[in-house]
């Protein structure tokens, strides 16, 4: 994270005693990124965090990934899977993923269990419905177009709220999540370019404290999964400060920038992790040069992966490919993309695109999760020619 946060209590000055109401030592654990060498937080505990009595297998959800052959674009239709699970975090399907970032999708009433990702930060966007985030920062309460920011190894669990159900789409980085680096400056704060900054972003407020004992938490990890079983509830922080914690960011409060004529991607860009960006494209004034194409034009990004995600409007390049709400658009490395036939024509003249998606483009080839292979229209392909295979 970029700025200084502090929360509930912490002593005057770091790794010195601060003590209990009963006169005993809270323990001060340090949570920090590339050993000591980047972001970290100082935590205070009620008890021991290294505590746990018990350490059994968590059989992941399926984790197959399948190689996108023959090379072809694709159309997944996430709204048209059936969920079994219906948690957050047990419940996600895995749609597309790599050696980088796995991308999943759940449809949730029930709160996860507690839970923990050893493998690296997520960025969890909520296509729908509303939660609150427990961590042992403190609570988040999340909705609509947010994106949530989970640093690694944070336990945390989800609870939907309201009675729409909790649509999530998970992002889960083998490396760290962070704004792009051009976006800020040496010390770390959003520069005047950036396209959001330290106001727009929402951390925890106060400490979120519980009783409990024998607390099962859910550690995804390499290899796969644990379930630890730890003595006392793992919320026992009364304070922390720090500039590593989770964070919320509302896809409505990203500023667009536009200009006479069509923008690059990168101008979308809100968050980077190792070897893939995100990217949202949001309701916006297109391109007023008197001769622009609003609609981008023909693109062969040779060395990405680029994963469109459809979450509200109506998309301008993609009208006629029977792409709309809940749809993924996959255009793979090897393959040029661009408008369907007409969309170029048909947007000269527009001012205005109301449209919003989310946009993960990977370095290095993106495999087919098990949902990613459900939710294949099988048509997308020859949607800019018309037709497909005869045989
Ligand atoms: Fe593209």
């Amino acid at each position: 994270m970029t700025f200084y946060r502090q929360v509930g209590s912490i002593p005057p000055k770091r790794h010195t005693q601060h003590r209990r109401p009963d006169g005993g030592l809270y323990a001060e654990e340090l949570v920090g990124e590339e050993g000591f060498s980047s972001d970290s937080s100082l935590l205070y505990h009620r008890g021991i965090p290294s505590s746990i009595v018990d350490a059994r297998t968590w059989e992941l959800p399926d984790q197959t990934l399948t190689a996108n052959a023959p090379l072809v674009p694709r159309h997944l239709r996430l709204h048209d899977l059936e969920f079994k699970e219906a948690d957050p975090v047990l419940g996600r399907r895995l749609v597309l993923g790599n050696a980088d970032v796995r991308i999943s999708y759940a449809v949730s009433t029930a709160p996860s269990p507690y839970y923990r990702n050893a493998t690296g930060d997520e960025c969890v966007y909520i296509e729908r419905g509303s939660a609150t985030v427990e961590t042992v920062f403190g609570a988040l309460t999340v909705g609509r177009g947010d994106y949530v920011i989970i640093p690694r190894a944070t336990t945390h669990r989800w609870v939907p709220a309201g009675a729409e159900p909790l649509r999530t789409y998970a992002i889960e980085a083998s490396s760290h999540i962070a704004p792009p680096s051009r976006y800020l400056s040496r010390y770390g704060q959003f520069l005047e370019h950036s396209p959001y900054c330290e106001r727009d972003l929402r951390g925890p407020v106060e400490p979120l404290l519980a009783e409990g004992t024998d607390v099962e938490i859910y550690v995804k990890h390499r290899g796969g999964g644990t379930i630890h079983v730890v003595p006392e509830h793992p919320f026992d922080v009364v304070g922390w400060d720090g500039c590593l914690y989770p964070y919320a960011f509302n896809i409505a409060d990203f500023e667009p920038i536009t200009g006479r004529v069509h923008q690059p991607p990168p101008v979308h860009q809100v968050f980077a992790g190792q070897n893939f960006v995100i990217c949202n494209f949001v309701p916006r004034k297109v391109d007023y040069h008197p001769l622009a194409v609003p609609v981008p034009y023909y693109h062969s990004n040779v060395d990405s992966d680029e994963v469109m995600f459809y979450v509200d409007g109506d998309y301008e390049a993609r009208k006629g490919s029977g792409i709309g709400l809940g749809s993924i658009s996959l255009h793979p490395g090897g393959h040029p993309h661009g408008p369907q036939p007409g969309a170029a024509e048909g947007s000269l003249g527009v001012e205005f695109f109301d449209e919003t998606a989310v946009m993960v483009d990977t370095f290095r080839p993106l495999d087919l999760g098990e949902a990613g292979l459900a939710s294949d229209d099988g048509r997308y392909a020859w949607s800019w020619s018309g037709r497909g295979p005869t045989a």
